[in-house]
């Protein structure tokens, strides 16, 4: 069976890392989740106290982002060598990697490393332009969507779980999940949208497994073509 590059491109909070890791274990591929890139330059910046945009710039070089596998089959995000993965997924270096992924240069910076991780091919990747400027001529795009209110529901659930101590209501996360939707689709720097040619995959009313489901049948019609 012939390996292809899968991109996954959707709104925030719309369950592609979820579909992306289920749909790399199955074909065996490696599972990039370019958030995490955008996530990891934004701690770094926070951490370093870096606001202007000329500073993050200066700095890219310094900068050196890897994944590691772990025993359960999840990757967690490593910062200069340091495992950052619960570190980035707060809803503040959310907001902030939604700034700094408006910074061209710093796309350019990722999104150079993100095309020579899949010059080999048999590869699952996710964010917002993996369809339309990362790789283009993917053989199969997915375009994840749900409705804002089942999004922040979800978000909502997951920051409860992850980070107890973070007490958001959930009428704060509805009203993040509409603002970095705003920001994603209206940002000059390759902002979200949907590729001409990518399958949509309306998630609102739909179960993990008939998500899945629904996914490994269309991957398997492509990678079964000539
Ligand atoms: O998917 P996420 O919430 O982890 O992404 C964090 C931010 O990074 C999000 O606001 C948009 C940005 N991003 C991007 O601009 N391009 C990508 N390929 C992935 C993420």
């Amino acid at each position: 069976m012939k390996k292809i590059i899968v991109a996954i491109d959707g709104y925030s909070s719309c369950g592609k890392s979820t579909i992306a890791r289920q749909l790399a274990a199955y074909a065996g591929y490696r599972y990039i989740d370019t958030g995490a890139m955008y996530r990891a330059v934004a701690l770094f910046a926070l951490r370093h106290g870096l606001s202007a945009d000329a500073g993050i710039i200066a700095a890219l070089p310094l900068v050196h982002i890897d994944f590691a596998p772990q025993p359960d089959g999840i990757q967690h995000t490593l910062l200069n060598g340091q495992d950052v993965e619960k570190d980035i997924r707060t809803l503040d270096v959310g907001n902030r990697a939604s700034q700094v992924s408006q910074i061209r240069e710093v796309r350019q910076f990722l999104v150079e490393q993100q095309q020579a991780m899949g010059r080999d091919k048999g590869i699952v990747m996710d964010g917002r332009d993996i369809g339309t400027v990362v790789f283009p001529e993917a053989e199969l795009k997915l375009f994840l969507t749900a409705s804002p209110e089942v999004r922040a529901e979800r978000r909502y659930r997951e920051l409860l779980e992850k980070n107890g101590a973070e007490t958001l209501s959930y009428e704060e996360v509805l009203h993040d999940v509409n603002d970095r939707d705003y920001r994603d689709t209206h940002r000059a720097e390759s902002p979200l949208r949907q590729a001409e040619d990518a399958v949509v995959v309306d998630n609102s009313q739909l179960s993990r497994d008939g998500q899945f489901a629904l996914v490994c049948d269309i991957f398997n019609q492509r990678t079964a073509q000539p």
